[in-house]
């Protein structure tokens, strides 16, 4: 494995409170049948090891949004770059994140996906940088808090890299 950074959240703790996360909302979800959204593409891996620790009927759909610019930053305007396949009207939907920094895409999303009238809309984010936050954005599963530093790996990546490491590392005055 190529050298990147300190190790933050090593994959056992990863793991295992994934597993904590995919028992809590198996218990929430009992009975229903969920519609879980990824976020591309920083969730996919996190995605993918949730799933496996959820014993309730779901399904995977996936969506991709642009970083805001600099100019759109403080509206919180995000463009949407691959949107849903599938109608979530009535539906119980998780969206699944890898972090939520400022809240301006998940405070995006959640706007734009209750305009279709789901049935119910939860967001589930394995990183949470609380300090950083701009807007106030209900955030219902959070796998870890994190002080304001820049991670990298599991899916989260600097310029397109690292996602591939299987840990949480930092990479902030090392690259
Ligand atoms: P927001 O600021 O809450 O809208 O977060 C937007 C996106 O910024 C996240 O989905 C990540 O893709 C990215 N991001 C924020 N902090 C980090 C980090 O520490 N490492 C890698 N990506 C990050
Ligand atoms: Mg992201």
């Amino acid at each position: 494995m190529f050298k990147a950074g300190k190790i933050l959240i090593d994959r056992q703790q990863l793991a295992a409170r994934i597993a904590e996360l995919g028992e809590e909302i198996s218990r929430d979800y009992a009975g229903k049948q969920l519609t879980t959204v990824g976020i591309l593409r920083g969730a996919v891996l996190f995605l993918a090891d949730l799933l496996r620790e959820l014993n309730i009927s779901v399904t995977v759909d996936f969506m991709a949004v642009s970083s805001y610019g600099a100019a759109t930053k403080s509206s919180g305007v995000v463009r949407i770059l691959k949107d849903l396949d599938d109608p979530i009207t009535g539906r119980h939907v998780l969206v699944v994140e890898d972090i939520v920094d400022t809240g301006l895409t998940i405070d995006y999303l959640r706007r734009i996906l209750s305009d279709r009238s789901p049935a119910s809309l939860k967001v589930c984010t394995l990183l949470n940088k609380q300090s950083r936050r701009v807007i106030d954005v209900d955030v219902e599963y959070i796998g870890f808090d994190i002080e304001d530093r820049f991670v990298v790996g599991y899916g989260l990546d600097f310029q397109q890299l690292y996602r591939n490491l299987p840990h949480i590392a930092y990479i902030d005055g090392e690259v």
